[in-house]
């Protein structure tokens, strides 16, 4: 949601909080803000809008300071502003926060009956107030941090500068990440290591209800009260990893990695001489004979690839399925019967309504496993089982090779649970593995057809509506079409089951809607076909990819032609056919010049409900 930024040093730190930001922006961008310590006095520039304005401010009024915090904000409580965005501070204290306080409002109404002024409509002042009246108590910094705390309810992140301390920051994780990174003679704190790869690769997660005071020479971490150790890690962030490369955005960049991200996977998780999967996360934990239905949950992009992995577990593994979207999963009262396991999805690993789901399977006695791209996430930690989808950091909002390395996980996945439940021979399995081989050549081919998708993105930029349309696994993949369609071009997009047309939505066809169909050459084909016919009969103007036997099989009523050059397989179609729609949706969106990267009212991670 937000991303926090901290450094202690010798040396001035505003630059430092800046760059750190700035790799941070992914996680919320419509205000910033940086505090330091200037001659012990706690000063700010704060900016609605990018960071870059922030930036500008900072040029035209440097803050010097060897100590200070820094913020990028998604707004949950208050409005985009100056005024609302962090740090929040008074005359002794200035905190950003990422995460929400629940109990804002009573906490809020105490201080203001004891005579404290607020400044901002967020819920993050109320713990610049409250640290603020400990501190005129002559309670020190860290007896302060340690009365706050229990007063807090709900899931954050803190970093907390002192007035007058220029040799501290205040580090708190309760819920929402937070990493402490050591520097030669400094230290920092960051949201995620992203933000600190260009300082260290000397990294500490902070645990929950952890909190830690950083000085220039090191950290000491504390749990409820107690001095507690926290291990030291390298992480394997460089500069390189998560910079654009050659590339306009990192949507782009991250569309062209999903060859080699596939193909990695497919290395990591098939064995080398047999081409069998392998899960060593999995052998004697998740029992696949055992488990009678399967509760797959996740959020956007990852409940889609979700509902992909239903259709393959009940074809090929024959386990009932149930998918369901992380924030109604936790509060439906489903019924549940014994041997249920839950599957919950994620890149971040942090998104809370998936979260939450994976919690509430816990506490209903099921096992629980991860599917997840952060391997240091909250998810992972809290999960039984962890598998992990190795995709690299993904810094453009809308999800890609996140989305085609959970798919490629969960065929390979379907494909393990089919030979333990000896529902798959070796023989057809390894017919399915040797499908998903072929992926990463498709998917790099797909790469060379930028300039039909071009043309083909430039009529849709002109439409009110976009329809996408899919049958069987294509049906998923048509929401994710709509899904990264609208959320980048902000044009209206829907995606349904091609069937299901005849049943209402039809109403919404004229010769201004574009409507792409989703048609790989399988057993549903010809019925998909049908469906589109019925909506080229009506006007639609119809953009069909199909690869070249499903092209000479639709001869009327195609207005447009996007040509996969192979015949896919149910294995790996939802795969290949992802990349085509997520290129729609960018070069669209680019053509329209809106933030690719960032898209209006969006954020990476979602850790509110
Ligand atoms: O980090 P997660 O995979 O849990 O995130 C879930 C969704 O917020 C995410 O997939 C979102 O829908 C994307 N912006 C879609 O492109």
């Amino acid at each position: 949601m937000c991303g926090i930024m901290g450094v202690v040093a010798k040396r001035p730190v505003s630059q430092l909080l800046l760059d750190g930001l700035k790799k941070l922006e992914y996680r919320g961008y419509d205000s910033a803000g940086v505090a330091t310590l200037v001659n012990g006095n706690i000063e700010r520039r704060r900016a609605e809008g990018k960071l870059e304005k922030l930036g500008d401010l900072i040029k035209e009024r440097p803050l010097p300071g060897t100590v200070g915090i820094g913020h990028t904000r998604w707004a949950t409580h208050g409005k985009p502003s100056e005024q609302n965005a962090h740090p929040h501070a008074t005359n002794l204290v200035a905190l950003v926060h990422n995460g929400i306080i629940e109990n804002y409002q009573e906490l809020k109404q105490e201080l203001e009956k004891e005579g404290y002024h607020f400044n901002s409509e967020t819920d993050t002042e109320t713990i610049a107030v409250l640290l603020t009246r400990s501190l005129e108590q002559q309670k020190t910094p860290e007896q302060a941090v340690a009365e706050a705390l229990p007063r807090l309810k709900g899931a954050f992140s803190l970093a907390i500068l002192f007035g007058h301390r220029d040799e501290m920051l205040i580090g708190v994780r309760r819920g929402s990440p937070l990493v402490v990174g050591y520097g030669q003679g400094e230290m920092y704190l960051g949201s995620d290591a992203i933000a600190l790869a260009s300082l260290t690769n000397k990294v500490t997660y902070l645990e929950d209800d952890d909190w830690v005071v950083l000085t220039p020479k090191g950290a000491q971490f504390y749990n409820r009260g107690k001095l507690v150790s926290r291990v030291v890690k390298q992480t394997a962030f460089s500069g390189e990893l998560i910079g654009k490369g050659e590339f306009r955005h990192y949507m782009l960049k991250e569309i062209h990695e999903q060859p080699s991200v596939v193909g990695n996977l497919l290395k990591h998780y098939l064995q080398p001489q047999t081409r069998l999967p392998h899960f060593p996360s999995l052998a004697g934990q998740v029992d696949w004979n055992k488990i009678q239905r399967l509760n797959i949950v996740g959020c956007g992009t990852a409940y889609l690839s979700g509902m992909v992995a239903k259709y393959w577990f009940e074809k090929y593994a024959k386990i009932a399925c149930n998918v369901d979207i992380g924030s109604e999963f936790r509060y439906r009262e489903g019924c549940f019967i014994a041997g249920e396991a839950t599957l919950g999805i994620s890149q971040s690993g942090e998104t809370i309504d998936t979260l939450g789901a994976i919690r509430y399977a816990k506490q209903q006695g099921q096992q629980t496993i991860s599917l997840i791209n952060v391997p240091e996430s909250a998810m992972a930690r809290e999960s039984d089982v962890v598998v992990t989808t190795m995709a690299g950091p993904e810094i453009g909002v809308a999800s890609t090779k996140a989305f085609t390395a959970q798919l490629t996980v969960l065929a390979c996945l379907v494909i393990d649970a089919a030979l333990k439940r000896h529902q798959l021979d070796v023989k057809t399995a390894q017919q399915l593995t040797a499908e998903l081989l072929e992926t990463p050549a498709i998917l790099a081919q797909l790469l060379g057809k930028q300039d039909m998708i071009h043309k083909i993105a430039e009529k849709m930029t002109q439409a009110k509506d976009v329809l996408f349309l899919g049958r069987g696994v294509s049906y998923p993949l048509a929401l994710e079409g709509a899904l990264k369609f609208k959320e980048l071009t902000y044009i209206h997009a829907e995606g349904y089951a091609a069937g299901e047309m005849k049943h209402g939505p039809i109403a919404l066809i004229d010769d201004k809607v574009p409507v792409v169909v989703i048609a790989p050459n399988d057993y549903l084909l010809d019925k998909t076909l049908n469906n589109m016919e019925v909506v080229a009969a009506r006007g639609g103007q119809v953009i069909l990819i199909s690869d070249r036997q499903g092209h000479e099989r639709a001869k009327v009523g195609v207005h447009h032609r996007l040509e996969i050059p192979v015949n896919t397989h149910l294995i790996n179609s939802p795969i290949i056919y992802a990349l085509p729609m997520q290129m729609l949706a960018y070069q669209a969106a680019w053509l329209k010049g809106n933030d690719v990267d960032q898209p209006r009212n969006l954020a990476k991670s979602v850790t509110v409900e």
